[in-house]
């Protein structure tokens, strides 16, 4: 099937695309201290060189003393970090390409590659990192709101250096996530409650406070996801009225564009409909929408953790969604982390030369 539907123009606010590929959010821990160094920069220019339509950056974090749990991972304050930031946009400018960074804290999710300990305190909404299991204390208000003031700050600075967009990182099971689920979030004030509109609070006041920070015109991008790394099997919401209840708050309070993460695009949400949680979320709330997950890839992306390889899969399931406007934008890991060239093979319908994915990929920025 031709790709041309990829390939087509896309505009929502002051962000205008050349076509619909994204390059998705993945953490490379290539930024010793922090700093993003002119290797990254250099890594993403080559997927502007590639003709990616807009690129995320790896998850970089907002001032908190334990927004990471991995110190190669790029922070976004700071002077240095940010002047690291300041040239990576100005590569990727100056290469044709568009990007924003994803705004990212952890929360209690600690990382298992990496024996290194953020400093005290760790937030978490009540001190929990999976159902039943304490870690730290529950956040106090005055965390609470830090937090929200670090990520308009973040954004701020975002939009002074030039980025394009902001990506939000409320998925996974990373601290925004973990005040969306019953599981991590038992807490009885206003940031709690027994129906995921109730805890959709702690992100929605993320959004706004992002929203404050950067005016209007800029648009604001949403990441969540059903599936937390803590149980693959969770799902948020579990009816297309309650998956309303979670997302209606979070566009109201600003959010421009949903980036609904799946390990695999072509899963139905719910049952009786082929809609993936893309088309859904599209469908309910009327905002442009983002798909990912295997795209163009065999395997899916935790197995490659695990060490398992994948080879090039048809993207015609793909295309038939996104011709049928079940989506808007569609986002590749993998594919485009081994391959800079992955979205410009698929322009030029040079199939043949597209590349396994192989866990080796992962120790370098090639
Ligand atoms: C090495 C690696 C790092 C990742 N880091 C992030 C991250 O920082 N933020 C995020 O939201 N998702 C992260 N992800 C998930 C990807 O954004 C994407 O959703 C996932 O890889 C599925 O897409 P794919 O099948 O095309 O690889 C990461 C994935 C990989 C492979």
């Amino acid at each position: 099937m031709a790709a041309d539907a990829l390939f087509r123009p896309f505009t929502h606010k002051s962000l205008t695309l050349k076509n619909r590929i994204v390059m998705a959010p993945m953490t490379r821990s290539f930024s010793p201290g922090g700093v993003p160094t002119p290797d990254v920069a250099a890594y993403y220019r080559r997927r502007a060189e590639g003709d990616v339509g807009l690129i995320l950056s790896e998850g970089t974090v907002v001032k908190r003393p334990s927004a990471k749990n991995d110190p190669n991972v790029p922070d976004f304050h700071g002077e240095q970090a940010l002047a690291g930031w300041k040239r990576v946009i100005d590569e990727v400018h100056a290469a044709g390409g568009k990007m924003g960074p994803q705004l990212w804290h952890v929360g209690s999710a600690r990382n298992p590659m990496t024996t290194w300990v953020a400093p005290p305190p760790v937030d978490a909404p009540s001190g929990l990192s999976s159902p039943g299991k304490k870690f730290t204390e529950p956040m106090t208000d005055e965390a609470i709101a830090d937090t929200i003031a670090a990520f308009g700050q973040a954004a701020a600075d975002a939009k002074r250096l030039g980025f394009d967009v902001i990506e939000i990182h409320g998925a996974h099971g990373y601290l925004i996530d973990q005040f969306f689920w019953s599981g991590t979030n038992v807490r009885t004030d206003v940031y709690g409650g027994a129906t995921i509109a109730e805890r959709a609070r702690f992100g929605a006041e993320v959004v706004k406070s992002i929203r404050a920070a950067v005016g209007k015109d800029m648009a604001i991008i949403l990441r969540l996801s059903q599936w937390k790394q803590q149980d693959f099997a969770v799902k948020l919401a579990q009816t297309p009225k309650e998956m309303e209840s979670w997302l209606t708050p979070l566009v109201e309070a600003g959010t421009d564009i949903l980036h609904c993460s799946q390990r695999r695009f072509w899963e139905p949400e719910f049952e009786g409909s082929e809609l993936n949680f893309a088309g859904w979320a599209k469908k309910l709330t009327g905002k442009p929408t983002i798909t990912v997950g295997s795209v163009g890839l065999s395997g899916e992306f935790t197995a490659a953790f695990r060490g398992e390889s994948s080879k090039p899969a048809s993207l015609d399931n793909l295309l038939r969604r996104l011709e049928r406007e079940e989506f808007d934008l569609v986002a590749v890991g993998r594919a485009l982390l081994s391959d800079a060239q992955w979205a410009r093979k698929v322009r030029e319908d040079r199939h043949d030369e597209l590349q396994d994915f192989h866990k080796e990929a992962l120790a370098k920025l090639a």
